[in-house]
């Protein structure tokens, strides 16, 4: 067979790959393969691309694969589940960064390429590719601290990066040529600079709750790039691969979106997320009902139901093991257990799911917030571990911070006991009524210490 032939069908079976991996994505139960078979139709889609373009020999792809690998697994190993967002900042970084790079090597090969697909595929993939990489970076150092995670605003904002972004649109069409004969070259670096300008100034005024769902758009970007780069370069798979990390990124956004309750625009251009007019100093200041864990093992052994509410300090103590201990001791003794998933509890989606599956509990046992939000008002008692905002009822207070936000009406329940280290607020940084409740006890301490101590009592109740 011709080896051109080859190569366009190991594309063609990358691609069908990629969207059957996609597709395998969609349940925890499959998810894992399906990461994997996408995994192994990128290998395909790199090694059929360097040997067709003659770029590295065999040796070189194998070290390549190697030292990939090594690093690969070594970060998977090594960063903790609540830094997944971080993690999948910098590989939108590195992915944007290296769609620029292809765009503008291109360019520089061929600066006289005028107005032209390839002309508008490699500014595309320029202009893409670096506001991915240096909002990337931005958005990674908001989640990691290393910025404020306030939004940082300053008057005429939007107005600002409005006229930036028709600004970089007219140097781009200058760029091709479109007003007549400057020197392109000069022009594609001021071009590169506004690019990776827009970047930084798109992401500073977005407040650090809502850094994952930039990283999520960003994400999305980074696939545009790609595509964009797939043009420039002629490679129908970086198109194909390119395109789907667009959708899916956009997909995820929009549903992280509607778990909160907000409209994109809003989260672009809200300045939203910040705490900004919040009284901290007010926060976990009014007294609460303290139980120890043989009291709350007795709140829980002896009714007929429990609805487990998970958030991110399950995920913080890794206590996800021990809970399963105890939703399966309570069981024993005849208890329903369920567990009620928010779209957004934790820190980025299918969070609690991929960690209640670590844990072997069972999917059936997992409830979506619409399936579970009426059966609250007949549930005896509800046991929230490390949740806090998706289970704050100043949600339905037009004037709070997450007003709106769908929470879990578990304040409907007989019971409600709080598995948490303090009075500390959560992710959008409010204090929360619910723990001052008279049908509310605080459970004080580390999930994982907490969970184990009520594996001991519920183990003991008679
Ligand atoms: P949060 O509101 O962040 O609350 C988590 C609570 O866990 C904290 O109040 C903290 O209290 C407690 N905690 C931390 N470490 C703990 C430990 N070792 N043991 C026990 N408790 C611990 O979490 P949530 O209810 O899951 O809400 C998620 C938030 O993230 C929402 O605001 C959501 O909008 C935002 N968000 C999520 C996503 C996705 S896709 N998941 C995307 C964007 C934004 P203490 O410090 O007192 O222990």
């Amino acid at each position: 067979m011709n080896a051109d032939i080859l190569v366009e069908l190991t594309y063609l079976l990358s691609a069908i790959l990629f969207v059957v991996g996609l597709k395998r994505l969609q349940s925890p139960a499959t998810a894992r393969g399906g990461n994997a078979l996408a995994s192994f139709a990128m290998l395909l889609a790199i090694i059929a691309t360097l040997v067709d373009t003659d770029i590295l020999g065999w040796t070189g792809i194998l070290g390549g694969v190697a030292l990939g690998g090594i690093i690969g697994g070594i970060a998977a190993r090594k960063v903790e589940m609540t830094s997944m967002p971080e993690m999948v900042g910098i590989f939108n970084a590195f992915g944007g960064g290296a769609s620029a790079l292809v765009a503008v090597a291109e360019f520089l090969n061929s600066p006289t390429v005028g107005m032209s697909t390839a002309g508008v595929s490699m500014l595309l993939g320029t202009v893409i590719g670096g506001l991915t990489f240096t909002g990337s970076f931005v958005a990674f150092a908001k989640l990691k601290g290393l910025i404020t995670g306030n939004p940082i605003t300053f008057p005429g904002q939007n107005a600002t990066n409005g006229v930036l972004v028709l600004g970089t649109l007219a140097l781009g069409a200058m760029t091709l040529g479109v007003f007549g004969g400057q020197d392109p070259a000069t022009l594609f670096y001021i071009f590169c600079g506004l690019s990776l300008l827009l970047g930084v100034l798109m992401v500073i005024p977005i407040g650090g709750a809502d850094m994952p769902v930039v990283i999520s758009l960003l994400n999305s970007y980074s696939g545009l790039a790609a595509s964009a780069a797939g043009f420039v370069i002629g490679n129908m798979v970086l198109i194909i691969s390119g395109a789907l990390v667009g959708a899916s990124g956009l997909i995820l956004t929009q549903l992280m979106c509607k778990g909160m309750n907000r409209s994109l625009a809003n989260v672009v251009f809200g300045g939203f997320g910040g705490t900004a007019g919040v009284d901290r100093a007010q926060i976990g200041k009014r007294p609460v009902m303290r139980a120890d864990a043989e009291a709350v093992a007795a709140e829980l052994g002896y009714v007929n139901s429990v609805v487990v509410v998970p958030g991110y300090g399950l995920a913080v103590a890794q206590a996800q093991h021990e809970l399963r201990k105890v939703g399966d001791l309570l069981e024993e003794r005849g208890v329903d257990v369920k567990y009620a998933i928010h779209p957004v509890a934790g820190r980025m989606p299918g969070h609690m799911n991929v960690l209640l599956a670590e844990a072997d509990v069972s999917y059936e046992k997992l409830y979506d917030l619409d399936e579970i939000n009426d059966d609250f008002a007949k549930t005896d008692a509800v046991l929230i571990v490390g949740a806090n905002d998706v289970v704050n009822p100043a949600a339905r207070d037009p004037q709070s911070v997450i007003a709106g936000m769908p929470i879990l009406d578990v304040d409907k329940a007989r019971r409600v006991i709080v598995m948490k280290r303090s009075l500390s607020p959560g992710f959008a940084g409010i204090d929360n009524d619910l723990f001052y409740s008279d049908k509310t006890l605080m459970f004080f301490g580390d999930a994982k210490n907490s969970m184990s101590d009520l594996v001991r009592e519920v183990r003991e109740l008679a």
